[in-house]
């Protein structure tokens, strides 16, 4: 046909995974064909009730599969029904790192027309750099019964060419930004990998003298974005820390239900993923009130990242039309809209 086109697997999960996805692939298909390109979408069905019929969160052949693939758009999985380690472990965890994608990024700005939940606050806009394919998250650890009664072991995993490609991705985004770096540490309590962390966080710095830094406990970073996010600009953090802070700077900027992430391999050699940092709610889910915004601006991340910068811009610019009008907010920004009313007004506000 001529149309360029990108090759995408639509994962839409569990809960209101299964109304954002849909909704965002409205407005992505919307801005694409203004843009003369198309999305071809492969769907697939895996998730909590996948499992539950199938045993496992995906088939065997699931990795190969999403090989094929330009990049992975991702609603949110977990259901009440199946442990959320089994769900985590079984769909999320093996993507991220079967391609090796080591940064999630999640950019948190105030949009046009939200209020911070916490305090008065003008403008704010940080890009939070998680470690995402080792750190605390590990399956190296085990239950143990002893004399004294039962033992849980959990094991970090810290490695010098984990830390410094992150750092250094980190510190790269800091330059382009023009702004200052924030490491989140706690070699005070964690004795050995967080000063490892701290070590290579200075030894990659030494390679950007024109990016001020500095390295600030996670516990104080947590009350400084509650009551200064202005100050921050690149926040970097392993993989649990980056968890626990993107979720914080969510909830700043207004609600989970508009903060997005990007699970990338930098290097481009694997399909990079794009989910929403929230989960799949099941307290609201299957009555059409989810906010779309986050897994919307997913997409835009993801437009992005396949090289439709305008495209990506333009989605942008509808969400910062939509979040401006105070009709147009769900009932987790304080309105009553339905997802399909915001979702409709994106489309129409693509400029
Ligand atoms: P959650 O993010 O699903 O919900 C937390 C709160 O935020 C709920 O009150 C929910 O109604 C609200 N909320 C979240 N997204 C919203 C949206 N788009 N619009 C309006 N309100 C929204 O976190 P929770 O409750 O801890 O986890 C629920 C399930 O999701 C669990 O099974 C968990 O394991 C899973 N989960 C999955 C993630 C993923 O797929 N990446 C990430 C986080 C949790
Ligand atoms: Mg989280």
């Amino acid at each position: 046909s001529g149309v360029d086109g990108h090759l995408v697997a639509a994962i839409p999960g569990d809960g209101i995974g299964k109304e954002v996805l849909p909704a965002a692939q409205r407005v992505l298909d919307a801005v694409a064909v203004r843009h003369d390109f198309a999305l071809s979408w492969c769907e697939l069905p895996w998730s909590c009730s996948w499992y539950t019929e199938h045993g496992a969160m995906m088939p065997p052949d699931g990795i190969d599969r999403l090989r094929e693939t330009d990049a992975i758009f991702l609603g949110a999985v977990g259901s009440p029904s199946v442990p959320d380690h089994i769900s985590l472990w079984g769909l999320l965890i093996p993507i991220r790192r079967a391609f090796d994608q080591y940064v999630n990024i999640r950019p948190v700005r105030l949009l046009p027309g939200l209020a911070s939940r916490l305090r008065e606050c003008e403008a704010f806009d940080v890009a939070i750099v998680r470690e995402n394919t080792e750190g605390e998250y590990s399956d190296v650890g085990g239950r143990f019964a002893t004399p004294a009664g039962e033992v849980a072991v959990q094991e970090s995993i810290f490695t010098r060419r984990g830390c410094e490609r992150l750092l250094r991705y980190a510190f790269d985004l800091a330059r382009q930004r023009g702004g200052a770096l924030v490491s989140a540490t706690k070699s005070n309590g964690i004795m050995h990998t967080m000063p490892f962390w701290d070590e290579v966080t200075a030894e990659v710095a030494a390679s950007y003298p024109d990016v001020k830094w500095q390295r600030m406990h996670v516990d104080a970073l947590t009350a400084r974005f509650i009551t200064h996010p202005e100050d921050l600009d690149v926040v970097v953090g392993s993989n649990l820390f980056g968890d626990i802070l993107g979720n914080i700077a969510a909830a700043v900027s207004g609600s989970l239900g508009v903060a997005p992430s990007a699970n990338l391999d930098p290097t481009g050699r694997n399909p990079s993923m794009f989910e929403p940092v929230h989960g799949s709610a099941p307290d609201i889910a299957g009555r059409g009130v989810a906010n779309p915004i986050a897994q919307v601006w997913c997409g835009a991340l993801m437009l992005d990242h396949l090289g439709r910068e305008k495209a990506a811009a333009d989605v942008l610019t509808a969400i910062e039309t939509v979040t401006a009008d105070p009709a147009l907010r769900t009932r987790d920004l304080g309105g009553r809209a339905t997802t399909k009313d915001v979702t409709s007004a994106l489309v129409d506000a693509l400029p």
